[in-house]
């Protein structure tokens, strides 16, 4: 596959002897197709079914991504390890019960850039956001206020709020919520830099998600970690959108921590086990507040059941419970093939695909479809968020005919349809027949 700076065969003409762009672009996609290594691996995934019995075009890993074949083995030995073992599975499963997590520390470290003592697979996002910030988010005197981003996700606004009224703090006075310039959809750069420098004296913590769940926008974030910093401010990263669609250097950075999902780009199947890092200069600060539970009990002592709590130095210190091993099986399944596949790889299909999607989508449905996501790829990640030129109803049911044919996607309210080609089980083929769909819905 070659690279080019927006997206697929840029630097390809299309064919000019097919009699449009339709035909093209489904020419295009299969030659595409037909070049591209990583094309095996969409067979290791289960694709649900469309209403007339075809397999659908799934382009929503942004929200649930597909699931491994290899999960129901994986699940289904851990249930044969129960029948046949009971307890003694937590030490005598095929792969024991009692460090179940730790099979995910290797994988999750190189997607997240990290060391392994620096992540844990743990509890869900939100949970382990509240750990976090029992942690790192600590106000004193003016140093007392939180930034996020106007449109963060609600579940992280939620949080915040509570820690801040957690500590006698008014969130209409201590949250600050940063948007974007009037009449523009992302956040640039240079107004987050200005953002912290401006409010410098008075942050205790900076939480930025990697990846805009509605606008797919990427950050830079080492400048936003390292601006953070230096405004002597703490920094957590929400990574629900970022973990195994972007590559990430979470440990070159310095954020303090960072959460993520795992259900979404990293396939482990809906509510599964979540994650979490810490910066290896917090390992062994016992003396920052925590809530504990016994998992988070230096290991050699754990079954000492003794009444002191001594963390594990490192990101598992921050355990609180056994580790739920049927929502983590999956996660051992997916973290497997993207250590075949490579994240670096997926990157560079990624890439591709979606400025496949965007070439497309400005050929042949300029007129009535507009894409708010970042133009730049390294600005972006799989997702493109398209906002159609159409009253609300009728955008409404553009998205239900684009189920209808069989293509699923996702609509946010008022007015966002968010299409994510994903490059470990998505072909260019996918993303032909999504526009053909699409360009179907609004009667282009
Ligand atoms: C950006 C972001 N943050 C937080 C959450 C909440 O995740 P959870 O329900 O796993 O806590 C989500 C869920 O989709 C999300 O997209």
């Amino acid at each position: 596959m070659r690279r080019s700076r927006g997206g697929a065969g840029r630097d390809e003409p299309l064919e000019r002897s097919l009699s449009g762009p339709r035909e093209a672009h489904a020419a295009r996609a299969a030659s595409l197709d037909a070049r591209d290594p990583l094309a095996p691996f969409a067979a290791e995934f289960h694709r649900p079914a469309a209403a007339d019995g075809r397999k659908a075009v799934y382009l929503c890993g942004h929200s649930l991504g597909l699931q491994p074949k290899a999960a129901q083995s994986y699940v289904a030995q851990e249930l044969a390890d129960w029948q046949r073992l009971g307890v003694l599975g937590h030490h005598a499963a095929a792969r024991p019960w009692i460090g179940y997590h730790e099979h995910a520390a290797a994988a999750l470290a190189a997607l997240a850039g990290a060391g392994e003592r620096e992540v844990v697979a743990m509890n869900s996002l939100t949970v382990n956001l509240h750990l976090m910030m029992v942690s790192f988010f600590r106000p004193r005197g003016r140093r007392n206020r939180l930034l996020i981003e106007k449109s963060a996700f609600p579940s992280d606004r939620y949080a915040v709020a509570s820690q801040l009224a957690f500590h006698g703090l008014d969130p209409a006075e201590h949250l600050i919520e940063l948007e974007p310039r009037p009449h523009e959809q992302s956040l640039r750069t240079e107004d987050i830099l200005a953002c912290l420098e401006r409010e410098a004296p008075r942050l205790a913590l900076v939480l930025w998600p990697g990846v805009q769940y509605l606008t797919g926008q990427l950050f830079d974030l080492g400048a936003i970690c390292a601006a953070a910093r230096a405004a002597g401010a703490a920094v957590g990263l929400d990574l629900a959108h970022a973990i195994g669609n972007v590559p990430l250097r979470l440990h070159d950075w310095n954020a303090d921590f960072a959460v993520w999902c795992s259900y979404k780009y990293l396939n482990s199947g809906p509510g599964a086990i979540g994650g979490c890092f810490v910066h290896e200069r917090h390992a062994a600060a016992f003396d920052l507040p925590r809530f504990a539970g016994w998992w988070g009990h230096d290991k050699a002592r754990r079954f000492e059941m003794e009444p002191q709590f001594q963390p594990i130095a490192g990101a598992e210190g921050w355990q609180l419970s056994n580790p739920p091993v049927l929502s983590a099986a999956p996660l051992l399944a997916s973290l497997d093939i993207f250590r075949r596949a490579g994240m670096s790889r997926l990157r560079e299909k990624s890439i591709a695909l979606t400025g496949f999607l965007e070439e497309a989508i400005e050929r042949r449905l300029a007129a009535t479809v507009e894409i708010i996501t970042p133009r730049r790829p390294e600005e972006r990640g799989s997702q493109l968020s398209l906002r159609l030129a159409l009253p609300a109803p009728a955008a409404r049911r553009c998205h239900e005919r684009l189920t209808a044919q069989g293509v699923i996607a996702d609509w946010r309210e008022p007015a966002t349809l968010r299409l994510a080609p994903v490059p470990l089980y998505n072909s260019f083929g996918d993303v032909a027949a999504a526009v053909d769909a699409l360009a179907h819905a609004v009667g282009a």
